[in-house]
C-alpha cells in the first residue's frame, strides 16, 4: 500500500469517462463552446482494465464515474459493465442529468444505486444562462424516475453571486422534499477561474454566508461524515440533510483519499496540481508489467497533493469531472 507522511492513500478513484459534455457551463467553459471527446481517448475496455489495476495496485475501494459528461459517451455501457464485475464496494456516477431519463434503465442494470446530479437552479431561464446548454424539464424528470426506481440521490448545487443566491433555498426545500441530499460546492479557482482572479472573487459564495441563508429559514446542526470525506454534512431534524464542500473556507486536502485517471490516460494525484503521470499506454499491458510500472507512478502521483488547501489548478473540472 502506498501511503504519504500524513497517512493518506487513495481510496477513492474518480474515472473520467470523456472531456465531451451537452452543456457549457459559465463556471466551467469561459468560451461557451461545448466539449467534444478527444481524439486519443481510451477505449471502455483499457479504462476498465486500468480501474482493476489501480484497484490492486493502489488500493482503490469505490469508484465514481464523471466526465465531462459520463452519460454522453458511447463507451458508457461497457465501461459499466466491466467494472461492475470487479467487486467494489462502491460504484457511482456524477451527471448532469440531462440525458438520465434515457440512461437509467442501463444505470440499474449495471448495478448503479447512488447519483450525483449537478444542478445550480430550478429556474428555467438561470439554468440556459448557467448551463448554456440542455433543458432543465429533462434533468427533473429524470429525477422523478430515478427517485422511484429508488436510487440515492445527492445534488450538486454551486452558488454563484448574482446568478442562482435565490435559488439556495428552493432547492434546499425540493431536495428535502424528494429524500435527496443538497451539497453546496463553494466554486473552486480551476481553470479559467485560477486566472482570472477577480473573475472568481465577484462568483464566489461562501461557506459561512450559505448557512446564514439557510438559518433564516431551517435550524439544521452538524451531521456525521466519513472521516476521507469532503463535504460537512449537516441535519434538519425530521426534514434531511444537506452538505458544504467547502473548499475555500474548510480545506480538506488533509484526508483527501482521491486518485483521478482521465479519458486519456493521465493520472491526477491532485487537482490543484498541474503534474499528471501518463499510463495509458500501461493499461493495456499484461498485469505483470502494468503493475510494478503503475505503483512508480502512484508514488509520485501521491506526493502532488497538497498538505493543507487547494490553492487553485490549471487543471479544468470539465476534463477531469470533479
Ligand atoms: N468550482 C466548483 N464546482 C465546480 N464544478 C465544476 N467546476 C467547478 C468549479 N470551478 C462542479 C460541477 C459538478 C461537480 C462535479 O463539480 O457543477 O457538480
Amino acid at each position: 500500500m502506498i501511503v504519504d507522511r500524513q497517512g493518506r492513500r487513495f481510496r477513492n478513484l474518480r474515472v473520467s469517462l470523456t472531456a465531451a459534455c451537452n452543456y457549457a457551463c459559465t463556471y466551467c467553459v469561459p468560451d461557451g463552446k461545448r466539449l467534444v471527446a478527444a481524439q486519443d481517448e481510451l477505449s471502455a475496455e483499457s479504462m476498465a482494465r486500468g480501474v482493476a489495476y489501480l484497484i490492486e495496485a493502489a488500493g482503490i475501494e469505490r469508484l465514481r464515474i464523471t466526465g465531462g459528461e459520463p452519460l454522453v459517451s458511447p463507451k458508457l455501457e461497457v465501461f459499466l459493465r466491466e467494472v461492475s464485475q470487479l467487486g467494489l464496494a462502491d460504484v457511482s456516477l456524477t451527471s448532469n442529468g440531462q440525458l438520465l431519463s434515457r440512461k437509467l434503465p442501463l444505470l440499474l442494470d449495471s448495478g448503479i444505486r447512488r447519483l450525483n446530479v449537478s444542478l445550480d437552479t430550478l429556474d428555467a431561464t438561470a439554468f440556459r444562462a448557467i448551463a448554456r446548454g440542455g433543458d432543465l424539464g429533462a434533468v427533473l424528470a429524470g429525477l422523478e424516475e430515478a427517485r422511484a426506481a429508488g436510487v440515492k440521490i445527492k445534488l450538486n448545487m454551486v452558488p454563484l453571486r448574482g446568478q442562482n443566491l435565490d435559488q439556495v433555498l428552493p432547492l434546499l426545500d425540493y431536495c428535502l422534499e424528494r429524500g435527496f441530499e443538497l451539497r453546496f460546492i463553494e466554486l473552486m479557482r480551476m481553470g479559467h477561474l485560477a486566472r482570472d482572479g477577480n473573475g472568481f472573487l465577484q462568483q464566489f459564495v461562501g461557506m459561512a454566508e450559505l448557512l446564514a441563508m439557510i438559518g433564516q429559514r431551517h435550524a439544521f446542526v452538524q451531521a456525521d461524515a466519513p472521516v476521507d470525506a469532503t463535504a460537512l454534512r449537516y441535519e434538519i431534524p425530521g426534514q434531511g440533510f444537506f452538505g458544504v464542500i467547502a473548499n475555500e473556507s474548510v480545506p480538506f486536502c488533509r484526508t483527501c483519499s482521491r486518485l483521478r485517471l482521465s479519458s486519456t490516460g493521465w493520472l491526477h494525484g491532485c487537482l490543484s496540481s498541474s503534474n499528471r503521470h501518463y499510463v495509458g499506454d500501461l493499461l493495456d499491458k499484461p498485469r505483470h508489467q502494468a503493475l510494478p510500472a503503475l505503483q512508480r507512478l502512484l508514488v509520485r502521483a501521491l506526493g502532488d497533493k497538497q498538505e493543507v488547501a487547494f490553492s487553485g489548478g490549471v487543471t479544468v473540472m470539465k476534463i477531469i469531472g470533479g
